[in-house]
């Protein structure tokens, strides 16, 4: 790891506290805020966490929702088992994935699904949204009415498209940028709440493939 990487992590407040409270990652208080902002996360709440590796999202989630609700956790990468939350591991995206979530709905999607970093800009924008797409198919097929879908997605000129997506399958779509989202960082999360399946409507198409306040965007 880069020395230069390392002695940044070391001052960043959000590493430090998630370190000290065993949060596994800092993305951990990313979520904490637009719950906070939003109430996604109530008791007994079904909660799928989309990329959940290495499981800071799926932690504040289980707290969260309480016994009395549930988390599955899915990534292609390994996720060190967590006390209370199912880990299933896959990829967003592969056609067998939705088959192996059960049959109850999900009351809430989130998704902290990340793309390689190619380093170009348009690239990794393209594949971010792509991902979100993704997650979104997958919520289509298993959140309950009324249910909230939550997805990060770097910042640019698709995201609109995506919202306009977005829009008829939910009462409201909003943006939100956490305070732990570091400044230079474009990534944004898109909050859609009230799923309302719309009749006649088709699932989204579309490429596969210091410390500051947060604020909505
Ligand atoms: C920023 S990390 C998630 C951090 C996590 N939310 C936490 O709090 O610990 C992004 C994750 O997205 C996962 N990912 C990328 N593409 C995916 C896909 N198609 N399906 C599931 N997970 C994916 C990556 O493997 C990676 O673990």
């Amino acid at each position: 790891m880069p020395r230069r990487f390392v002695s940044e992590r070391r001052r960043d407040p959000y590493y430090r506290a998630a370190q000290r409270e065993g949060l596994r990652s800092r993305a951990a208080f990313k979520l904490a805020y637009v719950d906070e902002r939003f109430r996604v996360l109530r008791r007994g709440a079904r909660v799928l966490d989309l990329g959940a590796a290495p499981g800071g999202w799926s932690l504040i989630a289980r707290d969260r929702v309480g016994p009395a609700g549930h988390v599955v956790a899915i990534d292609p990468r390994a996720i060190e088992p967590i006390e209370g939350v199912e880990v299933v591991h896959g990829r967003v995206g592969d056609p067998g994935l939705p088959d192996r979530l059960g049959r109850d709905r999900f009351d809430v999607v989130v998704s902290d699904m990340s793309p390689r970093i190619s380093g170009a800009y348009s690239t990794d924008h393209a594949r971010s949204v792509a991902l979100v797409r993704e997650g979104f198919r997958l919520a289509q097929r298993v959140l309950a009415p009324r249910g909230s879908f939550v997805a990060k997605v770097f910042d640019g000129d698709m995201v609109a498209d995506l919202e306009r997506e977005l829009h008829p399958w939910f009462e409201e779509v909003r943006r939100t940028k956490p305070p732990a989202s570091r400044e230079p960082s474009s990534e944004l999360y898109i909050v859609a709440l009230g799923f309302r399946p719309p009749v006649g409507v088709d699932p989204p198409t579309g490429a596969r493939g210091g410390v500051r306040p947060g604020r909505d965007i």
